[in-house]
């Protein structure tokens, strides 16, 4: 089985150490663009993407979400470019959703955009992290976003991969363990 988009599935992989190097703008730019192409519960578009490329800025929010059990995600400091992902709530639709359904819609929508993002990168040769371990509160307070309704989803680092990162992507689940044809998951 074979295409080009699963060959850049296969590259993807998760890069904790940068290169020295910053990242261009409008390599930035495409993967916004990317993410802003994301399908989402009545394209509702919940997501709000906050760049940190410069880097005092970048280190002001480190320092701010890194801190205390959050410590252990401090080499993510390090990277060229930190993007906040954020959702704006008190959208009608995802409250009766989360209501009638108890699913967050804001939250899959958003993390749909954010992987936009991160494959446009792979395709750019740009390396990415997801961070989940992180000070959500702490960057909303940063951010001074406290009251007006928006909600951390994750941080994702950005960078060109410091030489000797592994290409190797870690071992995935045979398909026959994640999907069924026809019948209820094993
Ligand atoms: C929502 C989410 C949160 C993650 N949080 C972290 C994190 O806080 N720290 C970290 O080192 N990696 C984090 N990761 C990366 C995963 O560990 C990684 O995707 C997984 O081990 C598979 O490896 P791969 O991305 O290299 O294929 C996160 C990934 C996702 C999707």
């Amino acid at each position: 089985m074979n295409s080009e988009f699963l060959k850049l599935c296969r590259k993807r992989k998760s890069v904790r150490r940068f290169a020295d190097r910053p990242v261009e703008r409008e390599k930035i730019e495409l993967c916004l663009e990317a993410a802003r192409r994301a399908p989402s519960a009545d394209n509702m578009q919940p997501w709000r993407f906050v760049v940190f490329d410069d880097p005092t800025r970048k280190r002001q929010m480190a320092d701010a979400v890194f801190r205390g059990a959050y410590s252990m995600s401090r080499r993510f400091a390090a990277a060229p470019v930190i993007v906040a992902l954020l959702i704006k709530e008190n959208l009608l639709v995802n409250k009766v959703a989360g209501v009638v359904q108890g699913t967050q819609w804001q939250l899959v929508d958003s993390g749909i955009a954010g992987e936009h993002f991160v494959l446009a990168a792979a395709e750019l040769g740009l390396g990415t992290c997801w961070i989940g371990w992180y000070d959500g509160r702490a960057l909303i307070k940063h951010l001074g976003l406290r009251g007006k309704g928006y909600r951390p989803v994750a941080l994702i680092a950005l960078g060109y991969p410091a030489a000797g990162v592994s290409p190797n992507q870690r071992p995935r689940k045979p398909l026959s363990d994640i999907a069924s044809w026809n019948e209820p998951p094993r």
